[in-house]
């Protein structure tokens, strides 16, 4: 049984295969969820990986149950172990947004169903998917684009560059010294571009890494869960705000890109998120196909060729 709890999890030849079934599903929706149940178990709140699964999961043919963070307290109520297995007795698959990395690893080990990781602390794997799906309508074929994500080394950060350079794309990551991913997610990336024939430079300078980019990313600087800290980031990140002046650096007609929720004024600016190189809503659309399309190949309904 397969989970995707980080963007490692999956093979640079898995998230090929997962993108050209998104790719497809979009194209021509087939009932590929008839029957099957999706559970959303959010300990944060949600618009976009809320309504994109559900959405997805019924264009699918499937339906899906929503579990809002007030209701089950997860290792709170009721032990992780006896969450995950009730659960399982109930639906197939389970996507779970919660803090620490470990909640969705516990879960997991308990869970006899698929699990998806709907967000954590550390990793946003399916934000990265929808991302790369809405670079490969944009560009083509990514592999040797570059692609420069400005801000903190955070869950979405992390997801983005694994996924990015295990498809061949030259990435480029530039944040605070103090605000770096974890070292095993800098050593995949690097391991994975070498792989595929792609780049990974780590900086602290946003210039560095915009330098004619074909895409440009940013992100909050506050992420949920981080609230107390908001004073010291703002501080911190204020370098590293994606305005007209660090676009300029790019390549002309460089792709705008954000995960959103976006704040205007801190990390991007509303004529950057504005403009008309900016794709921030083709991304949250395209969380409904690469959902659906993991959520087909987790439960062996979409398997890639052999
Ligand atoms: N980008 C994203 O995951 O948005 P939500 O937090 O609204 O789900
Ligand atoms: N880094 C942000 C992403 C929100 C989708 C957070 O964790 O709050």
């Amino acid at each position: 049984m397969r989970h995707l709890l980080a963007a490692a999890d999956l093979t640079p030849s898995e998230i090929g295969f997962l993108l050209e079934t998104a790719e497809g599903l979009k194209r021509a929706p087939r009932r590929l969820l008839e029957g099957r149940t999706l559970a959303l178990l959010f300990e944060k709140p949600s618009l976009r990986t809320r309504v994109s699964f559900q959405v997805g999961m019924r264009h699918l043919g499937g339906e899906t149950i929503y579990l809002a963070p007030q209701e089950v307290g997860l290792g709170e109520r009721e032990a992780i172990q006896d969450v995950a297995r009730v659960l399982a007795r109930y639906v197939d698959v389970v996507a779970v947004r919660t803090y620490g990395q470990g909640i969705v690893e516990e879960y997991a080990r308990h869970s006899g169903i698929p699990v998806v990781n709907a967000l954590t602390d550390a990793e946003h794997p399916c934000q990265a998917l929808a991302d790369l799906l809405t670079l490969r309508e944009r560009l083509g074929d990514p592999r040797g684009r570059s692609l420069a994500f400005i801000g903190d080394g955070n869950n979405v950060s992390s997801s983005l560059i694994v996924t990015a350079a295990s498809l061949g794309m030259d990435v480029r990551l530039a944040t605070p010294r103090g605000y770096r991913p974890d070292e095993t997610v800098l050593a995949e990336t690097g391991a994975r571009a070498q792989a595929s024939g792609g780049a990974f430079l780590l900086t602290d300078d946003p210039a560095e890494a915009a330098r004619g980019a074909d895409a440009l990313y940013t992100d909050t600087w506050v992420s949920m869960g981080q609230e107390r800290e908001a004073e010291r980031r703002r501080v911190d990140f204020a370098g590293y705000q994606l305005n007209e002046a660090l676009a300029a650096r790019a390549a002309p007609g460089a792709l705008i890109m954000h995960d959103l929720p976006a704040h205007r004024g801190e990390e991007i600016t509303d004529e950057v998120i504005e403009s008309p190189d900016s794709i921030v809503f083709e991304q949250a659309e395209n969380r409904v196909w690469a959902q659906a399309a993991a959520v087909a190949f987790l439960l062996g309904l979409a398997t890639p060729p052999v």
